[in-house]
């Protein structure tokens, strides 16, 4: 009989795929004019319930943020395929019906980071399948990792990084992954730069969107429920 010696896999996958071919000419001259008009970039408080940070860590982290509404209006290109051709994508990740979300505070956003004092916070998703498109590239050397524990008891940027997946940003690449166990944050640049993702929020037939937002997220995020 065969004695198994495998070791156990890790829990957290990612799927990618390359759709820089699908997208509009220009669009990353697009999504970086956005994010230099309309990024709300500041020194933002920790996220309730989500939040992975060191519980010894204060003060917030400094990041910048393009809310759903202005990517509604100014690159209605991506929020219809986020909705269409990302969602069939999504769809074929999770193998299960797919819905994009109801609620346009959080369909799609954007994560901006453009100076060396500046990170994504460690934390953890409320949604079944986050689909991240990669809108600059931010090659090995130059920071911008996003950074995925393997331990899901891992909390701040340290415990973070003893053990993870680590995903080098690439221009028209898009991960889906589920982002519900394991901490992850993204890195500060190490090199001047801009890095700007886009963060799709996905809901399962499972795990529905009206029951994954813990009260009480949506006024810290948004100021009301
Ligand atoms: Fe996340």
């Amino acid at each position: 009989m065969r004695k198994d010696t495998s070791p156990a896999l890790p829990h957290f996958r990612w799927t990618g795929l390359d759709v820089g071919g699908l997208l509009p000419d220009g669009w990353r001259a697009e999504v970086s004019g956005l994010a230099a008009r309309s990024s709300d970039t500041r020194r933002y408080p920790v996220t309730p319930f989500l939040t992975r940070e060191s519980p010894f860590f204060e003060g917030g982290v400094h990041r910048g943020r393009v809310r759903a509404d202005a990517v509604e209006r100014d690159l209605p290109w991506l929020a219809e395929s986020y909705r269409g051709v990302f969602r069939d994508f999504a769809e074929e990740v999770a193998g299960e019906p797919v819905r994009t979300s109801h609620d346009p505070r959080y369909s799609v956003v954007l994560n901006i980071l453009s100076a060396p004092d500046m990170r994504f916070e460690c934390h953890v998703d409320t949604n079944p399948l986050t689909g991240l498109l990669f809108c600059t590239d931010n090659p090995q050397g130059t920071g911008g990792e996003l950074t995925v524990a393997h331990d899901t008891a891992a909390r701040g940027p340290a415990e973070i990084d003893r053990n993870c997946a680590v995903l080098h940003p690439r221009a028209g690449h898009l991960v889906f992954f589920d982002g519900r166990r394991n901490p992850h944050y993204a890195r500060a640049l190490t090199a001047p730069g801009l890095r700007v993702t886009a963060i799709m929020n996905y809901y399962t037939a499972s795990v529905p969107e009206e029951s994954t937002r813990p009260r009480g997220l949506n006024t810290h995020l948004f100021g009301q429920e």
